[in-house]
């Protein structure tokens, strides 16, 4: 453990020294472990090359490039020996990946083992290729349900699950900027609603109620006055930092719980009873050097049945709509033995904190302190000290983020400022008195400076336990220099073998910035191939129901349908001046035959897939002539698909 001495040296300088000096320690203590610097890895095994040269047993079943058999019922084995983690041209992945796109705004998409990328879905930022927010219905998302801005950044996408487990319906993920929550339909791959969380600046940690999605909580991370509204402007002690109770199914904020400190990260319990953050600044600082005095932090975890319970009873404050309940240290409710909130003190500003796949551990990964905090979910429910509920700290390495798991005991934790993803033993750690044992299992150098990472369904009661993305901040020189602005590099590890250890299989490079990510079994998505038009509001239009019609003096209403090669009309003639509406339909049922409706110098873009229907409104204020046209590549006819709107010039 951390030894920390009363001089504490509150510079960033300061803090560099202490953690260099822990290294050192760290170093002598454990030379058997490779180690590297930012920009500069030393591996002390070759895993690479190991795992190509080695004829290892390998691989999940169901893995599409395995060839010949030769492995163990179970396991596959591809030709060559090693498995080679190819997919190949026209098969398929076993998983989807979701990973955040950061202030990209976004989620994409990603295939795995490939690390292909297969789609991004744009959640808080207009997104043209796909016509988002650019029709009625998606605008109308983002600016009246959304708040308006330009922008977002997303964190943390979380797949909902039932009985612990993926069940295919949503994902949701978080806008650190502007305080919101966005739920994404896993039929269509696309946002289908956001809320703007009342009380609540830079919602960072996004994540479940488990077993069964019962709330997303949104995590809020920025202090600020509960009543942002001008008051308590130099008061830091007055700001405060709320977590969001958000039904799933209504996409509601239900209920609010007001805390001490920063928040930061967060992971449901496996049987909806817990819910967990980590925290920095329980100085309520408004500096670096300020949030970052204390030696320890707080993992704070949330009793959801006490919660509900206070808010049942009116033991709440309703601020902005929503019932806001007290759960700072000196709360009435936390005096009670059922507590709503436990603050479980926790070295040293901690950063990720994820619930073991069986439920009985919260890890938290200690950021400036080079271990993670082991915390026993059952004890915490009955230590009068919530302290007495920490049963191991392995220390892990410089600058823990974050730590997944493989569903076999391992958990796995990134180490920032080693540029390495540590593998250690769970029960090992917990079992350890103080240095006794080392419950390390080996590390793997990752290039470089790795943030998240994510095993294949680590967030369930039963993870696969065979890839493992580290989600890595800077690429360096992994890549062909493109500039200054280098890509981010995901790497994908094959974790399948505890014989051979963890071996580097893939450098991917990606655009910034992906946070976090959830990695789901391809059986468990099922996305529509065409839309459902029932599933809508907006009014199909089938061919023969097209209408070009003057609602009054100044509205025009067009119903149009879209097929390979005709919009409904040849000519749509409207008068300087009019509102004009447009309902667009593609007829077609033919899979991946997407069509456009660009209108130029009107802004108009729309994207229409299979059987979807999207509206559109403008005013037609400039008089002349406007060639419709398709924007996507749908046929040999594709340039010739076209329409005029002509709008006549008023007397
Ligand atoms: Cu329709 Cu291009």
């Amino acid at each position: 453990m951390t030894e920390h001495t009363d001089d504490t040296d509150d510079t960033i300088e300061g803090h560099e020294r202490e953690l260099s000096a822990v290294r050192e320690e760290h170093d002598d203590a454990d030379d058997d472990v490779s180690l590297s610097l930012p920009g500069l890895s030393v591996d002390r095994r070759d895993f690479m090359k190991a795992g190509a040269a080695v004829g290892a047993a390998t691989a999940s079943a169901g893995c599409l490039d395995a060839l010949s058999g030769g492995g163990s019922a179970d396991q596959e084995t591809a030709s060559g020996g090693a498995k080679n983690h190819k997919v190949a041209p026209g098969e398929l992945d076993d998983y989807y990946a979701f990973l955040s796109g950061g202030h990209s705004g976004e989620i994409r998409v990603m295939g795995v083992p490939s690390m292909r990328e297969l789609l991004r879905i744009p959640v808080f930022t207009p997104e043209p290729a796909s016509g988002y927010g650019y029709d009625d219905r998606t605008s109308e998302m983002l600016e009246e349900e959304g708040g308006g801005y330009s922008w977002g950044d997303t964190h943390h996408p979380r797949v909902s699950q039932t009985d612990n487990d993926y069940d295919g319906r949503w994902a949701f993920v978080n806008d650190k900027a502007n305080g919101r929550m966005a739920r994404i339909d896993l039929e269509y791959f696309e946002t289908d609603a956001i809320v703007d969380i009342p009380n609540q600046q830079g919602t960072h940690g996004a994540c479940c109620l488990l077993p069964d999605t019962k709330y997303v909580f949104g995590v809020g991370e920025f202090r600020v006055p509960m009543q942002n509204d001008g008051r308590d402007l130099d008061d830091p002690e007055a700001y405060t930092s709320t977590i969001a109770a958000i039904n799933p199914e209504t996409m509601n904020v239900e209920w609010e719980v007001e805390v001490d400190g920063n928040m930061d990260n967060g992971d449901g319990g496996k049987d909806g009873r817990w819910f967990f953050t980590t925290g920095y600044n329980s100085e309520h600082a408004t500096t670096e050097s300020g949030m970052t005095k204390a030696d320890r932090d707080w993992v704070k975890a949330f009793d959801v049945p006490a919660i509900e319970a206070a808010v049942e009873n009116g033991d709440y404050e309703e601020i902005n709509g929503v019932p806001v309940v007290d759960g700072t240290r000196e709360s009435p409710l936390n005096q009670s033995d059922r507590p709503v909130v436990r603050y479980v003190p926790t070295p040293k500003s901690p950063h990720g904190v994820s619930v073991t796949p069986d439920g009985d551990y919260a890890i938290a990964s200690g950021k400036l302190d080079p271990t993670c905090t082991v915390i026993d979910v059952e004890k915490l429910a009955e230590a009068d000290d919530p302290a007495d509920a920490i049963v191991g700290r392995p220390r892990v390495g410089m600058g823990p983020l974050h730590t997944a798991y493989d569903g076999r005991g391992h958990a796995y934790t990134t180490l920032f400022i080693d540029s390495q993803v540590a593998k250690w033993d769970i029960e090992a750690a917990v079992e350890a008195e103080a240095g006794s044992e080392d419950p390390i299992v080996e590390k793997i150098d990752v290039h470089y400076n790795p943030g998240h990472l994510i095993a294949s369904e680590s967030y369930t009661a039963d993870p696969e336990g065979d890839y493992l993305i580290s989600l890595n901040k800077l690429s360096k020189d992994r890549f062909l220099n493109v500039g200054p602005l280098k890509p981010e590099n995901d790497q994908l590890i094959y974790i399948g073998d505890d014989e051979e250890g963890m071996q580097l299989v893939k450098d991917k490079p990606s655009y910034a910035e992906p946070h976090d990510a959830s990695i789901v079994s391809a059986d468990k998505i099922d996305p529509a191939d065409v839309y459902d038009p029932s599933d809508y509001d907006a009014e199909f239009v089938a061919e023969g129901d097209e209408s070009i019609e003057r609602i009054d003096d100044s509205t025009v209403h067009v119903k149009t349908y879209v097929k390979r090669n005709e919009y409904a009309f040849p000519e749509i003639r409207v008068q300087e001046g009019d509102e004009v509406r447009i309902t667009a339909s593609n007829v077609e049922e033919t899979s991946d035959i997407t069509h456009g409706m660009a209108i130029p110098e009107y802004d108009v873009d729309l994207a229409l897939a299979p059987q979807d229907t999207r509206e559109v409104t403008f005013t037609a204020d400039e008089p002349g002539v406007y060639w419709v046209y398709c924007s996507y590549f749908c046929s040999a006819l594709h340039l010739e698909m076209r329409s005029r709107l002509i709008v006549e010039p008023s007397e």
